[in-house]
């Protein structure tokens, strides 16, 4: 008789704060893991349903840089004592010797869960590929198999003590792309001599282009300004025309060069349309190791960057590992730290640094196509305790739900804290974010 038949929706998600330009709470209506409609009151009813009550609701953070075959081996064999990146490449030695795939696998599996908790959906994670058994290649590989149906993870293959200066070193990297990993990583600035690193790089894009393959390598991780590769990756994303598949990672020692150059060499880099990712957490923590005062920080230019519509996200990198002792994957956690250390405390500079972890890493990942909360993407989101980006980063907003393709992966239950001074009980509701707290009368 003509009447619509209104389906039963998987799930709905009502009263959701959505970003900017949305003004007024909205639904959002999924089925089949896909966002079938946003509404500011969906009439269809649904198998389940979050009363998001005005809190912010955003796409999953995506981490751009993490290594999760070193997660969680901090002190083994031994602790990193210089807190140096080169002792901790000398403990990680020590420590990739004594691998295997469930060793691997469990470590792993425990990083991305602490991430998922977090309200990360996409994982880029460099794995270290100087091995000739490639274990932990193995052991990420079916990680990511497994956890496909949730979280979305790339794997780069990273050759930790170089192309050329690890014996077999290029003929390990081949076989790591061959055996199923989605980038083509290198580590320019340890290779022997400058030439090396250079050719090294030709090595890594001739790779991805052969095998088509996306590149991401650690670029410039190191305070000595006379280290620059980024301008030699800036130049072979032009001339390959892989341009925006291309991602330079760290690239700390841009933090070291002089303006002149630095202003030179980042209209290239826009002009080959290249991503940077930075590492605040780690950067802050192991660069300037070898000066005295002044210190440098080390983080590379994610203002400037910004500003000149470059595209920057951020990683975790290590997560409890012989470089970072610390960590509980929350990208929350390492913006709060690009914030700080990159100066990025005007409003939309904040604005800028929560999409560094969210439409910029989607971009770095190149998987802008399926991301964002629209109509026909992959229902993917997470309802932060938070009224918007900037809160959240502020307060570290708990992710009270996580969703992945319509099912809901991860809840919290955000803390609360009752403080007595002599005049009766206060609630401290960090969760708040205008009211800040209530006291009882
Ligand atoms: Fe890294």
């Amino acid at each position: 008789c003509g009447r619509k038949e209104i389906p039963v929706l998987d799930l709905i998600v009502r009263n959701a704060r959505l970003a900017p330009p949305q003004t007024e709470l909205s639904d959002i209506g999924i089925l089949d893991g896909a966002f079938v409609e946003i509404h500011p009151r969906i009439g269809a009813e649904a198998r389940q349903t979050i009363d998001a009550a005005g809190l912010f609701v955003t796409p999953p953070f995506v981490e751009s840089h993490v290594h999760l075959d070193t997660a969680m081996t901090a002190g083994q064999p031994r602790w990193n004592k210089s807190g140096t990146l080169f002792e901790g490449i000398e403990c990680w030695s020590e420590r990739k010797a004594l691998l295997s795939e469930q060793d691997v696998l469990e470590r792993a599996t425990a990083a991305v869960t602490w991430e998922v908790a977090h309200g990360v959906l996409h994982i880029r994670s460099h794995v270290d590929i100087c091995d000739p058994g490639l274990t932990a290649l193995r052991a990420l590989l079916q990680l990511k198999k497994t956890m496909a149906p949730w979280v979305d993870i790339q794997l780069v293959a990273f050759p930790q003590d170089g192309i050329l200066g690890y014996p077999g070193g290029a003929r390990l990297l081949e076989d790591a792309i061959k055996a199923g990993a989605d980038a083509v990583g290198g580590i320019p600035h340890y290779e022997l001599t400058r030439e090396d690193g250079v050719e090294s790089l030709k090595t890594v894009f001739s790779l991805a282009d052969t095998y088509g393959r996306l590149v991401d390598v650690h670029c410039d991780e190191i305070d000595d300004e006379q280290s620059r590769f980024v301008e030699v990756m800036s130049a072979l994303a032009l001339r390959t025309g892989l341009r925006d598949m291309v991602t330079a990672s760290h690239t700390t020692a841009m933090h070291s060069y002089g303006g002149a150059y630095a202003a030179k060499l980042l209209r290239f880099c826009a002009r080959s349309g290249i991503n940077f990712v930075a590492n605040p957490l780690v950067n802050i923590h192991l660069q300037g190791r070898f000066d005295t005062f002044p210190k440098r920080r080390g983080l590379t230019r994610i203002k400037e960057m910004t500003q000149m519509g470059i595209n920057v996200s951020l990683g975790h990198d290590d997560i409890l590992d012989p470089w970072y002792p610390m960590g509980t994957g929350s990208m929350l956690d390492v913006a709060h730290m690009a914030a700080h250390v990159g100066q990025m405390m005007g409003t939309e500079e904040q604005d800028a640094v929560f999409r560094m972890i969210t439409y910029g890493g989607a971009r770095t990942l190149h998987i802008e196509d399926s991301y964002g909360i629209s109509v026909g993407r992959p229902a993917d989101l997470v309802v932060l305790d938070a009224s918007d980006g900037r809160d959240a980063i502020r307060r570290q907003a708990v992710a009270r739900f996580v969703v992945s393709h319509g099912r809901i992966v991860s809840q919290s239950v955000p803390a609360h804290t009752t403080v007595n001074l002599g005049d009766g009980d206060c609630e401290v509701d960090f969760q708040m974010s205008q009211a800040g707290n209530s006291r009882e009368e």
